[in-house]
């Protein structure tokens, strides 16, 4: 199957009611863990790329790596995604690349650690759309500011300094016609969201409720969506890693979200973690052992178990077979005459 539209993707999950892991990658083990866990849940999946990514592994290489990752695997759509577009020319170049969605993250100025206006981010992420949609591109924009910092995107802080607002939710989705909108609600990028279990008082899963009720249609994100889970943070310090207490989001909590309109959930700790993990007790327990191969296999394993967790906890196991892909080129039709919809249906408050 070529790369699919993610607009395709999440109007899918939405008919479904399920969630879709958008799983970030940097290199050729990650995408395959990825595309494991989706050939043995038979998944949907998306594939995310930040800006640091595209940098770390240059987009040639990257790009003609998920190329064969759809080639390989022509049972899963896939879709391939710009994870913090800080800017118009980023969001352009990853879809002259040929990425089938791209996030404009106009929250943050293009630092990526400056909140910005709202009239400047509904001003870029317009501007996005306008292009994307041009060539059947999806479009992921932002409301609110999420806290911490991911390769060195993000304004820092708690997750709690920014919560979104649900009229100006509305008012966002109205005045650029995104395809999918990333709330804040309390969570943060990287492995140090929350010093206790989250509760309603630091995850305002009241707030996602809220925005959904006003904007039923509009397919919702969540960022900062690992869960940090405690068997992986152990399997660190055990082998002399240096992990300080911390909490993530629980998938209960995502799994809320999803009943109530969140479609696409971010996850790129917890691989980080069981990678790391994996790699620390192969060292530790075989230290005479010097072939990569000897430690990036279980470090590929391990991811893909937990992606494999993630896609059935999020409900896109078992969908990969649901739908035949829509060509771009169709795609960039529905959204000219008008038979896929940029404009949300908002109702009463
Ligand atoms: P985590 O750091 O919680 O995995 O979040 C990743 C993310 O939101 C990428 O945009």
């Amino acid at each position: 199957m070529p790369l699919v539209s993610m607009r395709q993707l999440l109007d899918e999950a939405a008919k479904g009611g399920y969630g879709v892991g958008a799983f970030n990658v940097n290199d050729m083990e990650q995408i395959q863990a990825i595309m494991s866990a989706a050939k043995e849940t038979r998944s949907p999946v998306i594939v995310q790329a930040s800006r640091g990514a595209r940098q770390f592994a240059q987009d040639l290489y990257l790009f003609k790596l998920i190329q064969a990752a759809a080639e390989l695997n022509p049972e899963i759509p896939i879709a391939m995604h710009q994870d913090h577009g800080n800017s118009f020319e980023t969001c352009k170049s990853a879809i002259e690349l040929g990425y089938t969605s791209v996030m404009m993250d106009g929250s943050l100025k293009e630092d990526g650690k400056t909140p910005a206006s709202f009239a400047e981010n509904v001003a870029v992420t317009k501007k996005v759309v306008e292009f994307a949609h041009d060539r059947g591109v999806t479009v992921e924009g932002e409301i609110g500011v999420l806290g911490g910092v991911e390769d060195g995107h993000g304004a820092g802080g708690s997750g709690l300094d920014h919560i979104t607002d649900p009229d100006q939710a509305v008012e966002f989705a109205e005045l650029t016609g995104v395809d999918a909108l990333a709330i804040a609600i309390g969570t943060s990028h990287g492995a140090y969201k929350f010093t206790k279990k989250p509760d309603g008082s630091v995850l305002k899963m009241d707030v996602l409720i809220a925005i959904h009720k006003r904007l039923p249609n509009t397919h919702l994100v969540m960022h900062g969506s690992s869960s940090v889970p405690k068997d992986l943070q152990d399997v660190i310090n055990q082998y002399g890693g240096k992990l300080k207490e911390t909490w993530g989001v629980p998938v209960e909590e995502i799994q809320l979200g999803i009943r109530n309109g969140v479609r696409k959930i971010n996850v790129d700790t917890d691989n980080r973690l069981a990678i790391t993990g994996a790699i620390r007790k192969v060292f530790a327990e075989t230290p005479e052992k010097f072939d990569p191969r000897d430690y990036l296999k279980p470090a590929r394993e391990a991811m893909q178990k937990v992606v494999a967790q993630r896609m059935t906890q999020f409900g896109q196991a078992g969908h990969a077979g649901d739908y035949k892909a829509v060509s771009i080129a169709e795609i960039a039709k529905g959204y000219k005459d008008g038979s896929l919809s940029t404009q949300p249906l908002v109702a009463a408050k």
